[in-house]
């Protein structure tokens, strides 16, 4: 056990954040180690990868690339590096366009990857419909859940593990308010509610409690300057607004508003209801989009832990870690519920926001830090966490994700035992090409 120690992390950045240009499909992969045969599925990594990268552009703007491998009976069968076709992928391939409905100014589904009802879907932001997927990370269509959704789509909707049900608020800044969707397990929209709010705000994701949705309506909205301006991501800080919280009723048409200080949040760790309140873990901003406006980079992201009341509104916040950290993951097996084991990925300074060279894993009961350090030439984004059968225990299962070398300018899939967070990995597979810095990792299994 490392206790908390965040200064030597602020690192050397490695250089991973320039696209790959090409699709790759590779089927002879080295294996160090022994891959666990319970391993069945394709660990999935999605991220923008502008297919004509500029100066100036937006972080968030790049084409969807997802890279996988696909993992059986203990061997690695293959790894696949694809483009989600969006409207410009497909002309700059020469393809002809993806069927499926239409949504808004965007099918850049860059930002999330989900299984639901079946599917493996590519998700957007800001009113983005997704893409669904075959099993080879081929985009076979936009997806509109049959018909049964009626605008767009959030990057990250928060799936019940009781219920299977999707829970998520999409935003469009075309409407003047959002909407709460939940998805049934069978993959059709079964509730659409409008919740009225003021000035666009962004809300890339939710948190979940078994009886609440919790909004995060926050100082960052859409700027119809910044789109003018040609942005394909215009959302900046708005300096005067106030930053509040919602507790919504699962079932309800009315949030309770909370006001908070000032911040931003991308990423909810986990909610749950204890007594009469609602205990929500965020990774949060001071500040986003404000002086730097073309990436999330100009404040230390941290781990906190809010305590709200509908009835009194905020009862504490407390910063849970010294650590800069993003990319939060737990067991979802524990989403809505009271939890114990968290693991984001520790932030180098200097603006990095997307990658980092160590892994934490927190025991929110005992307050300890584990700290899995890759070494200053390595760059880790997010993991995931797949248990290793469905009783197991909460930490007993894998952890998988891609780590960058700059030394071999390669990347390779690391599993490490969970319980095991510091030892040597379970296994490893090198791949024939890079990884760049991206978004979100995703056990499709
Ligand atoms: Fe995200």
């Amino acid at each position: 056990v490392t206790l908390l120690a965040p200064s030597p992390l602020v690192l050397p950045t490695p250089v991973n954040h320039h696209p790959v240009r090409r699709e790759v499909t590779g089927t002879v992969l080295e294996v160090t180690g022994r891959l666990p045969a319970e391993l069945t599925g394709c660990l999935a990594r999605i991220g923008p990868n502008p297919l004509r990268p500029s100066t100036g552009q937006h972080a968030f703007a790049g084409e969807g690339m997802i890279h996988g491998v696909r993992l059986r009976d203990g061997q690695a069968l293959w790894y696949r590096n694809r483009w989600v076709r969006s409207g410009a992928v497909s002309r700059s391939l020469a393809e002809l366009p993806l069927p499926g409905p239409c949504h808004g100014v965007s099918d850049n589904a860059n930002a999330n990857l989900i299984q639901h009802a079946g599917r493996i879907l590519a998700l957007g932001e800001a009113g983005v419909l997704p893409v669904e997927l075959d099993d080879e990370l081929n985009s076979l269509a936009r997806f509109d859940f049959d018909a049964t959704l009626a605008h767009g789509f959030t990057a990250h909707p928060q799936q019940d593990p009781v219920t299977g049900e999707l829970f998520g608020v999409a935003y469009y800044h075309e409407l003047s308010y959002v909407e709460h969707i939940v998805v049934a397990a069978d993959g059709r929209v079964r509730r659409c509610v409008p919740i009225e709010v003021t000035g666009n705000p962004m809300m890339h994701s939710v948190a979940l409690t078994s009886r609440h949705t919790v909004l995060f309506d926050l100082p960052v909205i859409f700027d119809a300057g910044e789109a003018a301006a040609g942005s394909r991501f215009p959302y900046t800080w708005a300096k005067d607004r106030p930053a509040r919280l919602g507790l919504l009723p699962r079932e309800g048409s009315a949030a309770r508003w909370v006001e908070l200080d000032p911040c931003f949040v991308f990423h909810p760790v986990n909610a749950f209801e204890s007594g009469d309140e609602c205990v929500i873990d965020v990774i949060r901003h001071d500040r986003v989009f404000d002086r730097v406006r073309r990436a999330p980079g100009e404040s230390v992201p941290s781990m906190w832990r809010w305590r709200v009341s509908a009835e009194c509104g905020v009862v504490a916040c407390d910063q849970l870690s010294d650590f800069p950290q993003e990319f939060p993951a737990i067991d979802e097996r524990r989403r809505t519920m009271p939890y114990r084991y968290a693991y984001t990925v520790a932030m180098r300074g200097g603006g990095a926001v997307c990658g980092g060279s160590a892994l934490l894993k927190h025991d929110l009961v005992s307050g300890e830090t584990q700290v899995r350090d890759f070494g200053p030439s390595c760059e880790t984004g997010e993991m995931t966490f797949v248990p290793r059968h469905a009783l197991s225990a909460e930490d007993d299962g894998w952890l998988l994700g891609y780590v960058f070398d700059q030394r071999t300018c390669r990347s390779r899939l690391v599993v490490l035992d969970a319980q095991d967070f510091t030892g040597p990995p379970v296994a490893q597979v090198g791949l024939p090409v890079r990884v760049p810095t991206g978004f979100h990792t995703t056990w499709l299994n």
